[in-house]
């Protein structure tokens, strides 16, 4: 694997910062994502600065069935940041049990509910966002949860008027269940991952109760990750914004004070491509080489934005279906872009 500098300097001396009951190194989170957040993914990012990381959501029903992917998912590597669970169930008792055999198997700092998940599959089952619909379920969950010693993190989206709670008043209700910390993406369930996320409501939230929201919905820029933070949100979720941009978690830091490696300050299309290098062997390594170019790919499709020849480089990629030969394609481009002028 092609070694990289570390992102931080001089962190030692850096204070934690306390979020949802956890000592971070800092409050950027890399977002709980279904068929992303694997461990190496994880690592990856947790290399690149994240303060703490999330699992892909797991079935409570399906840690119950045993079922091996399920298992599979609670899978982790050495280095990866403090790393939280993210369940879903349809009700308290399906999802307590789950949540006691996770932790036969690893010690998670702390525990996630998904209450945010728009998607029928997951909605038919009652669980993510149709809780929504049932806080007194949702608030169960939390008491629940939260009576096995760990600090309980659920996820919700905003609520729109339909519902029997405003946002404010879910999160209310959450946080006297004994919830550390509230995630709110501020788009409502019907409007999935469309639309502008709300920023006002997620900061009216954190004005209400200081140090317990976490905020997530379109986090691009450093400047949009800080603007959650300046409304008073403990923490900060990166997404979809860390996946067209993975130089976005220590672009961030550094945009907050953070005594970020100047390579990742200002990467040059040629250490981009070296970072690419050096993620696909792990995840070729970790899980394979179908996930590694599946991966990698996503990442070519929001890197390198107006830099001359990319759009080449994107067409090649989409043709190799190996990590060998996309390795081969990207060790090629290196200093490409460095040469072109
Ligand atoms: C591919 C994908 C998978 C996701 N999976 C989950 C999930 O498993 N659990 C969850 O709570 N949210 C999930 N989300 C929602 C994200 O965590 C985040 O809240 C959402 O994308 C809004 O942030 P953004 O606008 O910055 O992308 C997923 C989003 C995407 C795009």
């Amino acid at each position: 694997m092609i070694p990289l500098p570390p992102v931080l300097r001089g962190e030692g001396e850096r204070e934690l910062v306390t979020v949802g009951g956890l000592r971070l190194s800092n409050p950027l989170l890399l977002a709980p994502l279904a068929g992303v957040t694997i461990p190496s993914i994880r690592l990856f990012y947790s290399r690149l600065g994240a303060g703490g990381v999330h699992t892909e959501m797991v079935s409570g029903a399906g840690l119950l069935r045993s079922n091996r992917k399920t298992a599979h998912m609670l899978a982790a590597l050495p280095g990866e940041a403090p790393l939280i669970l993210q369940l879903f169930a349809g009700d308290e008792a399906t999802l307590l049990s789950g949540a006691e055999r996770a932790l036969e198997e690893r010690p998670f700092p702390a525990l996630g509910i998904n209450m945010a998940c728009p998607m029928p599959k997951v909605l038919k089952k009652g669980a993510g966002s149709r809780l929504l619909e049932r806080p007194e379920v949702a608030f169960e969950m939390v008491r629940s949860l939260a009576a096995l010693g760990l600090p309980v993190w659920p996820k919700i989206r905003k609520c729109p008027p339909s519902f029997p709670l405003s946002t404010e008043a879910f999160c209310e209700g959450l946080l006297n269940a004994g919830a550390a910390l509230v995630t709110i993406h501020g788009r409502t369930p019907a409007a999935r991952y469309s639309g502008e996320a709300d920023r006002t409501i997620v900061g009216s939230c954190a004005a209400l109760f200081p140090e317990k929201i976490c905020a997530s919905g379109d986090v691009y820029t450093p400047e949009q990750a800080a603007g959650y933070l300046d409304q008073g949100c403990a923490a900060v979720m990166l997404a979809r914004g860390a996946l067209a941009d993975p130089f976005l978690f220590p672009r961030t830091l550094a945009f907050l004070g953070h005594d970020v490696h100047n390579s990742y300050r200002n990467p040059s299309p040629d250490f981009q491509v070296q970072l690419l290098l050096s993620f696909g062997d792990l995840i070729c390594a970790e899980e394979g080489q179908k996930k590694a170019v599946l991966f990698l790919k996503r990442l070519l499709a929001g890197m390198f934005k107006g830099e001359r020849g990319v759009g080449a480089l994107r067409r090649d990629a989409a043709s190799h279906n190996s990590w060998p030969e996309l390795r081969g394609l990207l060790a090629e481009w290196t200093g490409y872009f460095e040469r072109r002028d």
